[in-house]
């Protein structure tokens, strides 16, 4: 019997990795703990719940507008305690959080073999994402396999030196969760059915970057008042991320404007039917960017930079920044011009066949074969 550890925080990261949790359990010979360091806590809940998986170990880390600093110990200390009391053959973390370097280095003061999944996405610019690039690179040195989605990231490890037997393309899990819930149709909020039910174009917009907080959030929001002014057949849906950053300057500028809803966050389900029902989706999230293409929905990316190019070299998205003005050229731009709205919507998904739990729970098996 193999013991592996998942180990993850966030909402993204349990959607992202709750399919390979499942895969390994499929397995029979495979024993899958999760660790959740409850770096999120209401957004997190609702992921599990999603995916009716229940974490083995709730760390329940989250304060109320955490420091990275009190993060990072708290999540050390806690992961650190469950390390020294049980033995694991391989752990896994995702992506680019502080629960998923914390995750890695953990592993490796245990000398346990880490596997990273989604490695080899990079904006090359250590403050954008904040901190995320720094994350994942840190993840890349201690991880002893590389789960890349892509060719091009696989390619940026390689260039990194990363040995090439360690780096395996496999596709993005993401494209597994999405493709898993996709066809059903879910029970939607009061809220978002209503807006959902309305006549009118959907906009559907997430913002949550620690670098946008201030200034670029207010440019953000301002340019979605714009909007929603010049066309009337627009409605525009934005369920708000729980940082309080976030929270408090959209609500000043966007609470109670016509054909503006302001949300909680939504659940996964009705996350994917806003998706689906929505003409533009506006975002600054790395999953979304992932999702979007296969939903053929162009995503005008709010952020001056981005570690996910491919969807951007097949057009399926368009890195728009957060300058008010340029939003909205932008947004008007894919409203008036329905050949431009074509180009976007119909380009290929690059991020996967949703077959990448199965690739990665293979390549662990493989890899640890091959170390005894
Ligand atoms: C974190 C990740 C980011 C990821 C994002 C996904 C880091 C540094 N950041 O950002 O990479 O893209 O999650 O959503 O790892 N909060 C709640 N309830 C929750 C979750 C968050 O109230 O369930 C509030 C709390 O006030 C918390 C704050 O949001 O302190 C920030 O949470 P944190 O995990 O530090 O950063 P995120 O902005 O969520
Ligand atoms: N998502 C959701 N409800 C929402 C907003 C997003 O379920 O209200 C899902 C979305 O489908 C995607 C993931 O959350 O899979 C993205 O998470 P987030 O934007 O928080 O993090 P990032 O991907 O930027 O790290």
């Amino acid at each position: 019997m193999l013991k592996f550890l998942f180990i993850m925080g966030t909402r993204p990261e349990i959607i992202k990795m709750a399919p390979v949790v499942i895969q390994a359990r499929k397995q029979g010979n495979i024993r899958a703990e999760i660790l959740h360091t409850g770096q999120h806590r209401t957004l997190a809940e609702e992921m599990f719940k999603h995916f009716e998986l229940t974490p083995d170990y709730d760390l329940a880390v989250m304060q109320e507008n955490q420091s990275l600093f009190e993060l990072t110990a708290r999540i050390t200390k806690g992961i650190g305690e469950i390390l020294s009391k049980n033995s694991y053959d391989m752990i896994f973390v995702q992506g680019d959080t502080t629960s998923a370097f914390l995750g890695a280095l953990c592993g490796f003061y245990q000398k346990i073999p880490v596997a990273h999944i989604e490695a080899g996405l990079r904006t090359q610019n250590k403050y954008s994402p904040f901190p995320e690039e720094i994350n994942r690179r840190l993840v890349t040195p201690i991880a002893s396999l590389h789960f890349a989605p892509t060719k091009r990231a696989a390619d940026m490890l390689l260039a990194e030196g990363v040995e090439e037997k360690y780096v395996k393309v496999t596709g993005n899990t993401v494209i597994d969760a999405l493709l898993q819930s996709v066809e059903k149709e879910y029970e939607l909020l009061p809220g978002v059915e209503r807006i959902l039910d309305m006549p009118g174009r959907l906009i559907l917009v997430t913002t949550h970057r620690r670098e946008n907080f201030g200034e670029p959030h207010r440019q953000i929001f301002q340019a979605l008042l714009d909007i929603s002014k010049k066309y009337e057949d627009v409605k525009i849906l934005l369920p708000l991320h729980l940082n309080p950053n976030v929270r408090n300057e959209a609500k000043l500028i966007l609470d109670n404007k016509p054909r503006i809803l302001l949300t909680e966050p939504l659940s996964y389900r009705n996350f994917i039917m806003a998706m689906k029902h929505s003409t533009i989706i506006m975002s600054d999230s790395g999953g979304v960017q992932e999702e979007a293409p296969s939903l053929h929905k162009p995503v005008l990316v709010l952020r001056d930079s981005t570690e996910r190019p491919e969807g951007v070299e097949t057009g399926a998205l368009k890195i728009v920044g957060t300058n008010r003005q340029t939003i909205v050229e932008e947004t008007c731009r894919l409203l008036d011009d329905a050949e431009a709205y074509k180009k976007m919507a119909d380009a290929p998904n690059p991020y996967g066949d949703g077959r990448s739990s199965e690739r990665i729970i293979e390549e662990a098996y493989k890899y640890l074969e091959n170390l005894n």
